[in-house]
This record gives structure tokens, sequence and C-alpha cells, in this order.
């Protein structure tokens, strides 16, 4: 039969296959949003600090929020979906970034907590080292992703 009278959904079929995805490609594509929504929480908390403005903190404080609740979906998808289990270099590879990765969620989980249990009652002091443990949850979700990506 000539290609352009067979169905749309066939000529579809015929050429990209079943669309089939994997839970690694999904952890591919979902990990966009935890790194996006936690980076840009931490310039609004700045934000906040320089302007002084509660709409600052508001958003800043949202977006961290989901950008935690993202991170479990992307660190669960990554463990229960990581293809890498033998001892080549990639699945060594693969460790150290699930580690990182463990290390990486279970501070932006212990800042969540802590913002949520403190919010609008942290003095200077406690504001400081609230900034100074979110600056050290940027580097490692920053060391996590680059892992990530050079994995294979
Ligand atoms: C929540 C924390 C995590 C973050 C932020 C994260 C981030 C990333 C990033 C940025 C990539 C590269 C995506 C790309 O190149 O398209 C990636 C890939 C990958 N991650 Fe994660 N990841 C996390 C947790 C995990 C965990 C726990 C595992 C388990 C071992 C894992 C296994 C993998 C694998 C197997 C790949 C694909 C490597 C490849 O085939 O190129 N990830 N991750």
């Amino acid at each position: 039969m000539p290609f352009l009278l067979v169905s749309p959904l066939h000529q579809f079929l015929e050429l990209f296959g079943t669309p089939q995805w994997s839970l690694i490609e999904f952890h591919q594509a979902s990990t966009h949003f935890p790194i996006g929504l936690l980076l840009a929480a931490a310039l609004f908390d700045f934000g906040a600090i320089v302007s002084r403005k509660k709409v600052w903190n508001d958003v800043g404080f949202w977006m961290q929020m989901l950008g935690t609740l993202a991170l479990l979906v992307t660190l669960a998808a990554g463990y229960f979906g990581n293809p890498y289990t033998s001892n080549s270099d990639i699945s060594q590879r693969a460790t150290w970034h699930r580690n990182f990765a463990f290390a990486t969620t279970a501070i932006f989980l212990a800042l969540a907590t802590w913002r949520v249990k403190r919010q609008g009652k942290l003095n200077r002091m406690e504001t400081g080292l609230y900034a100074f443990v979110t600056l050290v949850a940027v580097a490692t979700i920053s060391v996590t992703g680059w892992i990530g990506a050079h994995i294979e």
C-alpha cells in the first residue's frame, strides 16, 4: 500500500516502533525538575535575604517543597531503574552517582524539614547556618548531576 494512504497511527508505528519508556529514561527526564526547582529555590532565598521581601521567601519555599518532592521521585526512579549492576567501570560510576544522590537527598530533606518546622522563627545565626547548608546542598546536587551525565 502507498505510504501516504496508510493511517497516521500506522505510519507512526512503522517509523518509530511501539513507544517504550523505561524507568531509567523517566529518571533521565525527571531529574531536570528537582535540579531546576531546588537551584531556583536557593536563588529566591538569596533574593529574600537581600530584598527582605516576603514574596521572595514564599516563592523560594514552595519551589523547595516541590523540588524536594521531585527529588524523591527521581531518586526512586534512578535507584529502581539502574541497569548497571555488574562490576564494570560504568557500574562503579553509577554507584558513585547513587551514593552522591543519597547524600544530596538527605541534605535537602533535612533542609525542608528544618524550614517547615522553623519557618518565620529563624534568628540571624540560624539563617546563616541554613544558608551555609543550602550552599553545601547546591554543590552536592551539582556533583550528583555531573556524575549522572558522565556514567556512560
Ligand atoms: C535524586 C538524586 C539524583 C539525581 C539529581 C540524579 C541526576 C541524574 C542526571 C542529571 C543524570 C544524567 C541524565 C542525562 O544524561 O540525560 C542521571 C542519569 C542516571 N542516573 Fe541519576 N540521579 C539521581 C539518583 C540516582 C540514583 C539513586 C541512581 C541509582 C544508581 C541513579 C542512576 C542513574 C543512571 C543509571 C543514569 C543513566 C546513565 C546513562 O545511562 O547515561 N541516579 N542522573
